[in-house]
């Protein structure tokens, strides 16, 4: 059977992960998530207090660190060097910071040759927000997620509530906003659909459903 390469891209919270992840399972494909390794790099970089507007040092700090993606059974493991920052990548700290970092096209030129060199030789779930236009542009399928802001701001207060984290709503419609527009607006490889690449509009729909959506676009094409 051949081993094809998978984007997914989309706006934030729009599910890329959860349901990347499954199909990845469900095929034993890697999984890459791409935001991982921007957020990994905005954490460092806040930790040793960089200016994130200064491009040559963040460019700088990413040539010194290794961005390891470990997929076990207890789900992704994230580390820089050997720390671990699973965790700490997710904070409200990274998340508001990390469309500043990922904007300078230096550190993006960087990321995208190491995300290459992960999907290389195929069988990969790649998702960001430029899989499908710029890092994998010869990927055999394509998906665009989308769902309005509303739904995905109510699907990522739930999971925190779940979590027994602090959540507000108002705060994460706020935050989403600001990092789509941030993401699509700026320069260098924006956020955007690929030309070849299937919508699926899943505000309707539960996270099986899109999957079965999605494992039967892959059928086609094995
Ligand atoms: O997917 P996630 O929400 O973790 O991504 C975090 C941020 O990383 C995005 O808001 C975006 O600024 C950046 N990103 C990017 N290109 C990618 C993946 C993520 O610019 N391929």
């Amino acid at each position: 059977e051949k081993k094809i390469s998978i984007a997914i891209d989309g706006p934030a919270a729009a599910g890329k992960s959860t349901v990347a992840k499954m199909i990845a399972k469900d095929l034993s494909y890697v999984y890459i998530d791409t935001g991982a390794m921007y957020r990994a790099l905005t954490y460092m970089a806040l930790k040793k207090k960089i200016d994130l507007e200064n491009e040559e040092e963040l460019a700088n700090l990413l040539s010194t660190i290794h961005i390891r993606l470990v997929l076990d059974e207890t789900g992704q493991k994230v580390f820089v060097n050997d720390e671990d920052v699973t965790d700490v990548i997710r904070s409200n700290e990274v998340t508001s910071n990390v469309s500043v970092v990922a904007k300078h096209p230096k550190v993006r030129k960087e990321m995208v040759l190491r995300q290459r060199d992960m999907a290389h030789g195929g069988g990969v779930v790649m998702d960001g927000r430029d899989i499908g236009t710029h890092v994998l542009p010869y990927a055999e399928l394509k998906v665009f997620l989308k769902a309005s802001v509303d739904e995905r701001a109510k699907r990522r207060h739930e999971e925190n509530l779940r979590k027994g984290f602090e959540s507000n709503l108002e705060k994460i419609k706020e935050e989403i906003r600001k990092r789509d527009k941030l993401d699509s607006e700026r320069e260098t490889a924006p956020l955007r659909k690929a030309k070849d690449a299937i919508e699926i509009d899943t505000t309707a729909l539960s996270i099986e459903e899109v999957v079965e959506k999605i494992k039967k676009l892959i059928k086609g094409r094995i």
